[in-house]
C-alpha cells in the first residue's frame, strides 16, 4: 500500500464517435489530472477506465457493451479498478448501464465532466454514482485549464447540442438544447492554445454554423467569431464542423472568401438527394436549395473542397429517392464523404417507421460508397501537380518523413530536411495514393 501512494494514479480513456467526444475526452483527461491521474495505453495498469461512448448508430452503442464485457478480467484481477462510462450512451442510457453491466462503477453524461473527479472520488467509496442531468453551469467553466499541448492542431468546442431534431438522429437528445459558449471564452482558450504552440483550431459544435454567442453588442454569428480569431498572431489555420446547411449565414460564406486563415474545407451533411425523403427527414431544405447554397460557396471561394454526410435506406426511401442521391453527388463532386446505413434509434421519430428491406440498405450503401470513392480518388489525382499549404503534425514511418495536413484536409507524406513538428509550409504534390498525397517542399 505504501508504495503503491507514491505512484501516481493511471487513467485509461477509449473514445468513441465524433470529434467532440475526442475534445471532451482531452477535457476529462485534464479534469482527472489535476487529481494526480496520468494517461496510460496500458488497460492492465489502469486505475480507471473510462469509455467516452457514442449512441449515433446501433452498432456504435453496441460495442461499448461488447468492450466492457472484455474489461471483466481487467476487475476480477485488480478489484480497485473503476470502469465509468461517459459520452452520449451515458446520458441515453444512465442508470440502465448499470443493470446491465455491473462491473460499471460510474455513469456520466456528455454535459457533466466537471463533476468527474467527485464522482470517482464516490466511486471509491464504493458508491455508483449515475449523473445524466443537463445542468445550467457551463462545464467548461468549471474544468481546469488546458496544458501544455503536444501537436500543433487542436480541437475547441465553441458550441454545443442541436434544436435542429432530424427525425433519424439522438444528438439533440444526448447533446441537449443548442448552447453557444461567449466570444471571451473562445477567444481566450484558443490565446492559450496559440501560446502552447498550437497553430490550427478546428471550432466544434453539433451544428457550429448555428453558432451565436454573447459577444460585444450582443450575440455573434460563426463568420464574426472566425474573423476576429483571424487576428491572433500565431494562429494560421482555422476549421469548422459539424454544419447545418440552413445555418450557412452570408457573413459565414463571406468569410470564406475573405479570410485566408480560414481553411477551404467544408463539411456539410445533406443526408439525401431526394425532397420527399429529406422532408421525411425534418431537413427543412430541399435538394435544389441546397445545390444553390453549394454554388454560392463555391462562387466565394472556387477551390473550396466540399464534403458531406449520407444515410442509404431512410424509412420509406424508394429507388427513386436513392438514385436521386446519387445524382446529387454526382452534380456537386465531393472531395470526401461519408455515407452510413440507416440505423433506428430509440426515441427518434423515424424509429416507428416502417423500413426498407436491410438488403436493399446495404446495397444503397455500397452504390452510394463506390460513387464516393470514385470522386474523392478523382479529387486526389487532381491535387498532383498543385502547390498546397502544408502543416506537418507528426513524423511519417521512413527516415526524415513527415506526415501533415493539407489546407484541404488531405494527409500528405513529405521527406525533407528542416522539417519539424508544427511546420507550415508551400509542398508541390507529386503523387496521390487512396489515401494520402505525396510531396515535395517549395
Ligand atoms: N451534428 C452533425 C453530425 C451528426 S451525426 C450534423 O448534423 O451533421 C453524423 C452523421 O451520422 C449524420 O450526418 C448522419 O449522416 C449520420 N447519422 C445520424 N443518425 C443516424 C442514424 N440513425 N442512422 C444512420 N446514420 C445516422
Ligand atoms: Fe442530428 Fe440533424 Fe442535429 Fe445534425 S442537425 S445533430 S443530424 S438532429
Ligand atoms: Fe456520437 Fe454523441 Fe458525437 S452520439 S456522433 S458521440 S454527439
Amino acid at each position: 500500500m505504501t508504495d503503491a501512494q507514491n505512484e501516481p494514479k493511471k487513467l485509461f480513456i477509449k473514445t468513441y464517435g465524433c470529434q467532440m467526444n475526442v475534445y471532451d475526452s482531452e477535457r476529462m483527461a485534464e479534469a482527472m489530472g489535476a487529481k494526480g491521474y496520468v494517461l496510460t495505453e496500458a488497460l492492465e495498469d489502469a486505475d480507471l477506465v473510462l469509455l467516452n461512448t457514442c449512441h449515433i448508430r446501433e452498432k456504435a452503442a453496441e460495442k461499448v457493451y461488447s468492450d466492457l464485457g472484455r474489461l471483466r478480467p481487467y476487475k476480477d484481477a485488480k478489484p480497485d479498478l473503476k470502469i465509468g462510462v461517459a459520452g452520449c450512451v451515458a446520458q441515453a442510457e444512465g442508470e440502465e448501464i448499470l443493470n446491465r453491466m455491473p462491473l460499471v462503477d460510474l455513469v456520466v453524461g456528455s454535459q457533466n465532466y466537471h463533476r468527474l473527479p467527485d464522482m470517482v472520488a464516490a466511486a471509491e467509496r464504493g458508491e455508483h454514482p449515475v449523473d445524466t442531468e443537463f445542468p445550467a453551469e457551463d462545464k467548461f467553466d468549471l474544468l481546469p485549464e488546458r496544458p501544455v499541448q503536444a501537436r500543433p492542431t487542436a480541437f475547441l468546442t465553441v458550441q454545443e447540442g442541436c434544436d435542429k431534431f432530424c427525425a433519424f438522429c439522438v444528438v439533440p437528445y444526448t447533446r441537449g438544447a443548442e448552447i453557444s459558449r461567449p466570444v471571451s471564452r473562445i477567444l481566450s482558450e484558443a490565446h492559450k492554445l496559440v501560446e502552447k504552440g498550437v497553430r490550427e483550431i478546428t471550432l466544434l459544435g453539433q451544428n457550429v454554423n448555428g453558432y451565436h454567442g454573447e459577444g460585444q453588442g450582443g450575440a455573434w454569428g460563426l463568420g464574426r467569431l472566425v474573423r476576429e480569431l483571424a487576428k491572433i498572431d500565431g494562429l494560421d489555420r482555422i476549421r469548422y464542423t459539424t454544419s447545418h446547411p440552413n445555418d450557412m449565414a452570408d457573413d459565414l460564406i463571406a468569410a470564406h472568401g475573405e479570410e485566408p486563415k480560414l481553411m477551404p474545407y467544408l463539411h456539410l451533411p445533406v443526408q439525401s438527394g431526394s425532397d420527399r425523403v429529406l422532408k421525411a427527414m425534418n431537413r427543412k431544405h430541399t435538394a435544389e436549395e441546397y445545390l444553390r447554397l453549394i454554388e454560392r460557396i463555391r462562387a466565394a471561394r472556387p477551390d473550396i473542397m466540399l464534403s458531406s454526410d449520407f444515410i442509404a435506406g431512410f424509412p420509406g426511401e424508394t429507388d427513386a429517392d436513392h438514385q436521386d442521391s446519387l445524382d446529387l453527388i454526382r452534380e456537386v463532386g465531393f472531395g470526401a464523404a461519408y455515407s452510413f446505413k440507416y440505423s433506428p434509434r430509440p426515441g427518434t421519430p423515424a424509429a416507428g417507421r416502417e423500413g426498407v428491406p436491410s438488403e436493399v440498405g446495404d446495397a444503397r450503401l455500397q452504390e452510394l460508397q463506390a460513387l464516393i470513392t470514385a470522386q474523392q480518388k478523382a479529387t486526389q489525382e487532381s491535387m498532383v501537380g498543385r502547390t498546397v499549404g502544408v502543416l506537418f503534425e507528426k513524423p511519417g514511418r521512413l527516415e526524415g518523413q513527415w506526415i501533415g495536413k493539407s489546407d484541404y484536409l488531405h494527409a500528405v507524406y513529405v521527406k525533407a530536411d528542416g522539417i519539424g513538428q508544427g511546420t507550415l509550409a508551400q509542398v508541390r504534390i507529386t503523387a496521390a495514393g487512396p489515401n494520402s498525397l505525396a510531396g515535395e517542399l517549395l
